[in-house]
């Protein structure tokens, strides 16, 4: 490396910025966070050098980036939120789970994840009160990318309500309502009762709210159940089984939708002997989830808590 003066290391121009900032890093322990903020701050900077942001558009973006941490709280995740309508959670989980080895197409974890919901039995109800809506009987499998039904496997399961509202955004819903946490049998299969869910938009209080509306984009969501599988050697599954139309699931504000996790959802207009314990009008639908060999990893949950 050519020889720098203590001169020269003093910045006078604009193009002396990004290489001063690379320098004053250079000795960063961990070899991957030193490979992470160098790449960051050569993007950071050449973006701010080819849009050239005038200072009061630089204190908006800097106020706008502060606003999403005074939304976020034990029961809303704008941080999480303004990653996702920005592509960037969906451009990971494809990064990371490209779905190749035949195992079932994973989706975003979403800013609503609790952890900690009610171990149910197979056949249970996650619908914890009043819930007006069609009803739905969930009946799933999961299965090694063989085939190989997998016996003790843990789904967390957690869905919106019919008119959209995860409960920890709704005083009215009861703590855990539309949560639960299954075990498969020896044929690795499981099932509950619920409500169908509905599309819903993502909060708009806040200052994703404000950029969505300042891009004239819709903030819908369409209608789908969460999951999260998982079982010893394999790698944990974070997926969504989506229940709308082609077109809902284009417009996902998102960009979570993928055609591998569509459900097949069937309506009956009269109660059903397969179907016990579900009023009609009513949903069915069955769903193989595919595991492939792996470690284990659990999500950190962005939120922890209930409205009110
Ligand atoms: C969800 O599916 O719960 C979700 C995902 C991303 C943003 C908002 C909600
Ligand atoms: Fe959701």
């Amino acid at each position: 490396m050519n020889h720098i003066s203590i001169e020269q290391k003093l910045i006078s121009r604009e193009e002396d910025v990004t290489p001063t900032v690379l320098r004053a890093m250079q000795n960063t322990t961990d070899a991957r966070l030193k490979e992470l903020v160098t790449s960051l701050v050569t993007h950071l900077h050449a973006f701010v050098g080819e849009t050239r942001p005038t200072e009061a558009e630089f204190e908006y973006g800097l106020r706008w980036i502060a606003a999403l941490g005074h939304h976020t709280n034990d029961f809303n995740n704008e941080v999480v939120l303004a990653a996702d309508v920005l592509g960037i959670s969906t451009l990971i989980d494809l990064i990371n789970n490209d779905g190749m080895q035949g195992e079932t197409m994973s989706a975003l974890l979403g800013p609503f994840y609790r952890g900690a919901a009610p171990i149910c039995a197979s056949g249970d109800c996650i619908a914890r009160s009043d819930t007006p809506g069609a009803g739905l009987y969930f009946t799933g499998r999961v299965t090694g990318v063989n085939g190989q039904p997998i016996a003790d496997a843990s789904l967390d399961v957690w869905q919106a309500s019919p008119v959209g509202l995860y409960e920890n955004q709704d005083e009215t819903q009861d703590d855990f309502n539309l949560r639960g946490k299954f075990t498969t049998d020896a044929d690795g299969r499981f099932h509950f009762v619920s409500v169908k869910p509905a599309g819903y938009p993502v909060p708009t209080d806040g200052p994703v709210g404000d950029l969505l509306r300042a891009q004239n984009r819709e903030p819908m969501r369409p209608a789908h159940i969460h999951f999260i599988v998982s079982a010893p050697g394999h790698k944990t599954l974070i997926t969504q089984i989506f229940a709308d139309s082609l077109e809902a699931l284009v417009g996902d504000v998102v960009f979570g939708a993928k055609k591998q996790i569509v459900g097949n959802f069937v309506r009956y207009d009269e109660p059903h002997p397969d179907y016990p314990g579900v009023a009609a009008p009513f949903f069915t639908c069955d769903y193989e989830f595919k595991l492939v060999e792996g470690t284990p990893c659990f999500p950190v949950p962005p939120i922890s808590g209930k409205k009110g």
